[in-house]
């Protein structure tokens, strides 16, 4: 039975769509959540919302990450979990993709992550979860979203590596790599509404399940992994999709 009472959970980019669910979720279950999110009051709103506590830090920047983990050790110790879910989508062709295009995503979705993860390495108790959040596109050929892919394919690998470095210590290392889930996110990857919509619908045809997946439904992945549940997963990754990513003949 999941029970995470007095757990001290860490979700970064706490305060929207999945990290939200997420967050909600693993605070029902009894945990000390912390979420993060670049804008204050977005964070502030969702924090109160949900009756965790807030910090703001922008994971593009070193020095905040700095700051957010010395904040978490000095209120709260160690922490037990940390789903390292904060991350951008932006979509163009490699044909003409800029650098901004590929700094953006890179420093946040794997720089970023990555010194997340180092720097919380300190103070997470032994035994603890860490948890990525990557996405099925790293394994797939979805046009437009090569610098997006190759960032949650890179997240991939250092799952597994990390797994095998922290696994003397019985911290467990794993990944829940959704498929489409609606989130604010499709506003934000640089499309029209109306090429959202139609990209909406040409999944939604290609998902077994035909429909977009919810936060709640990654949250529950994101819980499990959490807990003690999961006390022999580690390394993987788990796929939530629906069943897109095993939808590869055509009729
Ligand atoms: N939705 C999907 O279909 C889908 C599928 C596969 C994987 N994912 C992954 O799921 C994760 C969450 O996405 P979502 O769909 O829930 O989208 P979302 O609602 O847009 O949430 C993204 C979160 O990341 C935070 N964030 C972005 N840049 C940040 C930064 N520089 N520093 C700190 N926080 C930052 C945002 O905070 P601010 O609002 O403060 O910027 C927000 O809380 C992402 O890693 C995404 O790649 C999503």
């Amino acid at each position: 039975m999941i029970n995470l009472t007095n757990k001290v959970a860490v979700v970064t980019g706490g305060n929207s769509g999945i990290g939200y669910a997420s967050a909600k979720e693993l605070a029902a279950q009894g945990a000390k959540v912390i979420i993060t999110g670049r804008n204050k009051a977005s964070v502030e709103k969702a924090a109160g919302e949900l009756g965790v506590t807030g910090i703001v830090s922008d994971q593009g920047s070193l020095e905040q990450i700095d700051n957010l983990v010395a904040q978490v050790k000095e209120k709260f110790g160690k922490v037990d979990v940390l789903f390292l879910n904060a991350g951008v989508a932006n979509f163009s062709p490699v044909e003409t993709a800029t650098e901004s295009h590929y700094d953006t995503i890179m420093d946040l979705n794997v720089k970023g992550v990555y010194f997340t993860v180092q720097k919380f390495i300190p103070i997470l108790n032994d035994g603890a979860s860490v948890i990525f959040n990557t996405s099925v596109n790293a394994v797939l050929g979805m046009p437009d979203s090569g610098v997006y892919s190759a960032s949650k394919a890179a997240i991939i690998s250092l799952n597994r590596v990390l797994a095998r470095e922290l696994s003397p210590r019985q911290i467990r290392v794993n990944a829940v790599s959704p498929g489409p889930v609606a989130t604010p996110l499709y506003g934000k990857i640089g499309l029209s509404e109306e090429e959202v919509n139609g990209f909406g619908t040409v999944l939604g045809q290609r998902i077994l399940l035909k429909r977009f997946g919810k936060p709640e439904e990654i949250a529950n992945v994101v819980r499990f992994l959490a807990s003690d549940d999961a006390s022999f997963i580690t390394g993987t990754e788990i796929t939530v999709d629906g069943g897109l990513t095993v939808n590869a003949v055509i009729y």
